[in-house]
């Protein structure tokens, strides 16, 4: 099977699935952490090279107080629990976004978690955190204007793989397949300049449901799929 170097998931739909159930948001966002280990581990063990979990946008700031707190709360429960789950499968652990604006204690156990994993040669697991794609390629207008004010470039020098390297997620391939829980057909903000060619499957189930099932159809669906980059299917039978 032709796997992902690279999946990213876009893991939407906790608070729906809790209320659906009669329960507070904040018990979607738990059970979504538990699918979150699972689908961690079980990429581990398919040898995907990439796994990339938007956990929370820049836009998710905006949300009720109590509920951004307890996603705060939560996410540093599940990294110092996740800790040995990273170890004893060799994944080594990034982050991308504004971990800035993160909670001191969250910062710390990611440092924690960067510095124990550094080492490790398996997968690579990224956390999205406070990330946006349109924040990530203003970050990059800046870089460059910076580097020009310094006379380090001119514009003849600016070209795509310029740009791409000056994205502070640059450490990353682009990704190869994207999954979206919960029926929304949209990107909210992730990946955008990186997503140009990425397969798209938007998945109805919401995250809370998501089963190692549905991670297997949907990655041999993506075995299928003929990508093209723009050219016709003949040119790429005769490469
Ligand atoms: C995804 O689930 C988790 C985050 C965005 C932090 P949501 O909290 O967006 O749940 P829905 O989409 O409102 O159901
Ligand atoms: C996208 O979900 C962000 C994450 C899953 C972290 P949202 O729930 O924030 O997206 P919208 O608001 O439905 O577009
Ligand atoms: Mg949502």
């Amino acid at each position: 099977m032709n796997l992902p170097r690279h999946l990213a998931i876009i893991m939407d739909g906790n608070g729906r699935w809790a209320k659906a159930r009669h329960h507070n948001r904040v018990y979607g966002h738990l059970r979504g952490a538990k699918i979150a280990k699972t689908v961690i581990e079980e990429c581990a063990r398919l040898n995907l090279s990439h796994l990339t979990l938007f956990a929370f946008s820049t836009e998710n700031w905006f949300r009720p107080l109590q509920e951004v707190r307890f996603l705060m709360h939560l996410l540093r429960r599940q990294l110092l629990r996740e800790k040995t789950t990273l170890m004893r499968n060799n994944i080594r652990f990034q982050v991308i976004g504004e971990i800035d604006r993160l909670p001191p204690e969250v910062r710390d156990v990611i440092a924690d978690i960067l510095d124990e994993t550094a080492s490790n040669t398996g997968m690579i697991l990224t956390f999205a955190l406070s990330y946006g794609g349109r924040q990530e390629i203003t970050l990059m207008a800046r870089e460059l204007v910076r580097q020009a004010k310094l006379g380090l470039l001119d514009e003849t020098q600016v070209d795509q793989a310029l740009v791409a390297g000056l994205l502070p997620s640059s450490f990353l391939p682009d990704p190869d397949l994207i999954i979206r829980t919960s029926g929304e057909s949209r990107i909210s903000n992730f990946f955008l300049w990186q997503a140009a060619y990425s397969e798209i499957e938007f998945e109805d189930k919401s995250w809370p449901e998501f089963t190692l099932d549905d991670l297997h159809r949907i990655l041999s669906c993506y075995s299928a799929r003929e990508r093209r980059f723009g050219r016709t299917s003949e040119q790429l039978q005769t490469r």
